[in-house]
């Protein structure tokens, strides 16, 4: 096909995407022998139990359409895995299978938002939100969280009146922040005095929390749990960023709604993926927590460099697999990248995250400690070589 550019102008959508989006045009960059710290990807393979039983229902002839709402056995599993660590009632009736955690959470934007509505996104947050509000024509509003890390209700309550929805990223893909139970009833407490008020709450990295701390789901939030639409993936606790599957859980009225955005987009899931998927529910809940000892010591490793460094504060990481420093510095967080990435190591722009990330960088330790070592001596000599801000 021709490689000239159409002449028909863009419909609005993909205009509104380009301009609102602040996500890198490209993921991983081409830099010889750099040390990725860039991607949000676990290192491990996904555990061999999930990979042979994909093979199995592959050799079974699992190969052919599956139900449209996700296949029934994987629903009633995401409904008793998330009754079971929540503490409270999910049926198979509130889940949604996914195409990711991605696909849901569009979908899940897309079926309760009109043009014109207003989102509320404490940030520093994930870049995707914004991306998605801006599709369905909504306006998205940030709301910086408090130095600390913690929501900042006050300014939350302040903007919640006519909001139509907050996003809530917990843990925080940046920061690495584990919102407390106060911070998650203060965002219910928040929905009650607002009857229009959706809450989207994106639990990606539910699984992985460090110190023994306990993390506190919105699905805790029963007293407005008709407004609760709770986004979640097999990526990150299971190793299975290439197998794209993921689903929303809320009220069973909100995931006919979800489900029916979800398969007018994606149609049904992939047959044996689902499969593989009610196995990975089935990994005991101690190999869960492994893997949180394990990103604990590499947020550990992290830290040790960090803190030795005069230039650089950042808040210490309670869950997730990133650390989200500030460098006082002259420049921007795109070129503190750019002179990182010179320097051997590849980090994300802190501005990618909402406009309180200017000045930071995302440092992933999802990767092995060796490459993390080495990945943060580059960022210590980088950082001690910059020049300091000018007076
Ligand atoms: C906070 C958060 N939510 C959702 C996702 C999407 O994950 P996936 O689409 O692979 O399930 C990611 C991926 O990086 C993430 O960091």
């Amino acid at each position: 096909m021709s490689a000239r550019p159409s002449h028909t102008a863009p419909p609005p959508l993909v205009e509104r995407v380009r301009e609102a989006s602040r996500r890198p045009k490209t993921l991983g960059g081409a830099v010889p022998d750099a040390i990725s710290l860039a991607m949000g990807e676990p290192d491990s393979d996904t555990p061999k139990p999930v990979v042979e039983a994909a093979v199995r229902a592959l050799r079974a002839g699992r190969t052919r359409y599956s139900p449209i709402t996700g296949a029934p056995d994987l629903r009633q599993e995401i409904a008793s895995h998330l009754a079971r660590h929540g503490g409270m009632e999910v049926e198979s009736a509130n889940v949604v299978a996914t195409h990711g955690g991605s696909a849901g959470l569009a979908a899940a934007v897309l079926a309760l938002l009109n043009p014109g509505d207003r989102v509320l996104l404490p940030e520093p947050t994930y870049s995707l939100y914004a991306d998605h509000v801006a599709m369905a024509g909504a306006k998205a509003e940030w709301v910086s969280t408090l130095p600390d890390g913690s929501l900042d209700l006050r300014k939350l309550a302040a903007a919640a009146p006519e909001a139509r929805m907050l996003i809530l990223c917990n843990p925080v893909n940046p920061t690495g922040m584990v919102f407390s139970k106060a911070d998650v009833e203060g965002i219910g407490a928040i929905l009650r005095d607002h009857p229009d008020l959706y809450l989207l709450s994106d639990e990606a990295y539910s699984d992985i929390v460090f110190d023994g701390i306990a993390f506190t789901s919105a699905l805790t939030l029963t007293s407005v749990q008709d407004r609760v639409v709770i986004a979640g993936t097999f990526s990150k606790s299971y190793s299975m960023t290439g197998w794209r599957i993921g689903f929303v859980c809320a009220a069973a009225d909100v995931t006919e709604r979800i489900n029916l955005v979800h398969r007018t987009i994606n149609g049904p899931l992939s047959t044996f993926v689902q499969d593989a998927a009610v196995e990975a529910l089935r990994i005991p809940d101690d190999d869960l927590r492994a893997l949180s000892a394990r990103f604990q010591r590499r947020r550990d490793l992290v830290m040790r460099h960090l803190d030795g460094l005069d230039a650089v504060s950042v808040v210490r990481p309670l869950g997730a697999f990133y650390a989200f420093p500030r460098v006082d510095s002259a420049f921007s967080s795109l070129e503190l990248v750019r002179r990182l990435a010179d320097g051997g190591v590849l980090v994300r722009a802190g501005s990618e995250f909402g406009p309180s990330g200017e000045g930071h960088v995302r440092l992933s330790f999802a990767t092995d400690e060796a490459s993390i070592e080495e990945g943060l001596l580059r960022f210590t000599r980088v950082i001690k070589g910059l020049q300091v801000r000018p007076s």
